[in-house]
């Protein structure tokens, strides 16, 4: 048995907690769809990948939510990854409910999903389950459709603020060129698989 090294959990600091969680970068999703033609949606951070068979993807959504008990009623929901220009609606997304959808550049599936025309990835889901877990509900998207637009970078989130991806310090040759069984791109691939990689000094290695 694990012995305890901190406090419990309900003597933990929530402003601690939150920053703690802010350490983690992620990517931010516009999770939307049409509800009795009003487009509703929130951004949220708290995108995750969860199986491919069947394919799974998760959102948490806070109990507070005013959105989700109307977006859960979309025949689908739109999961659109934001690329890394969308800083501003991004907070768009999070800001006045009936102004979230200003000027926005999306198209909406005939099941109701709500996408965002210029994300790096989008996909069609319908709700496959709802968990609760403390001040958030887990909710599980079954992936019926996808659509990736491979030249974009996406938005991240770190510590509360927005970055982009800076790739110039990856050595991918680390890793053993491989992550899960698949090979690691680098940031000069060619999409090719290869395995034939240059070193810091620029000599040649197989990640294989
Ligand atoms: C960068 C960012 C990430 C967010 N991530 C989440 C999230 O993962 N889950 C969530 O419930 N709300 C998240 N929000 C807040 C929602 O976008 C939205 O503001 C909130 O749900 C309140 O709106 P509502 O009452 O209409 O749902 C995030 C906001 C921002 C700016």
């Amino acid at each position: 048995m694990t012995t305890p090294t901190h406090d419990r959990p309900h003597d933990l600091d929530a402003r601690a907690l939150r920053d703690a969680f802010g350490t983690y970068p992620s990517g931010v999703v516009a999770v939307a769809g049409r509800v009795q033609g009003r487009l509703v949606g929130i951004a949220a951070s708290s995108f995750t990948s969860v199986s491919i068979d069947p394919p799974l993807l998760s959102v948490s959504v806070a109990t507070s939510s005013n959105t989700w008990p109307a977006l859960r009623e979309a025949g689908q929901i739109g999961v659109s990854v934001l690329a890394d220009h969308h800083d501003a609606l991004c907070r768009q997304l999070a800001g006045p409910a009936d102004e979230r959808f200003d000027d926005l550049a999306v198209h909406t599936t005939c099941g109701g999903a709500v996408l965002l025309d210029e994300a790096v990835a989008q996909f069609t889901c319908t709700v496959h389950d709802e968990i609760e877990a403390g001040d958030h509900l887990v909710v599980l998207l079954a992936i019926e459709d996808l659509h990736v637009e491979g030249h974009r970078q996406p938005l991240v989130f770190h510590r509360s603020g927005f970055q982009r991806l800076h790739r110039d310090d990856l050595d991918p040759t680390r890793l053993g060129g491989r992550i899960n069984g698949e090979p690691v791109p680098s940031s000069d691939d060619d999409g090719s698989g290869a395995d034939s990689r240059e070193d810091r000094e620029g000599r040649e290695v197989d990640a294989a």
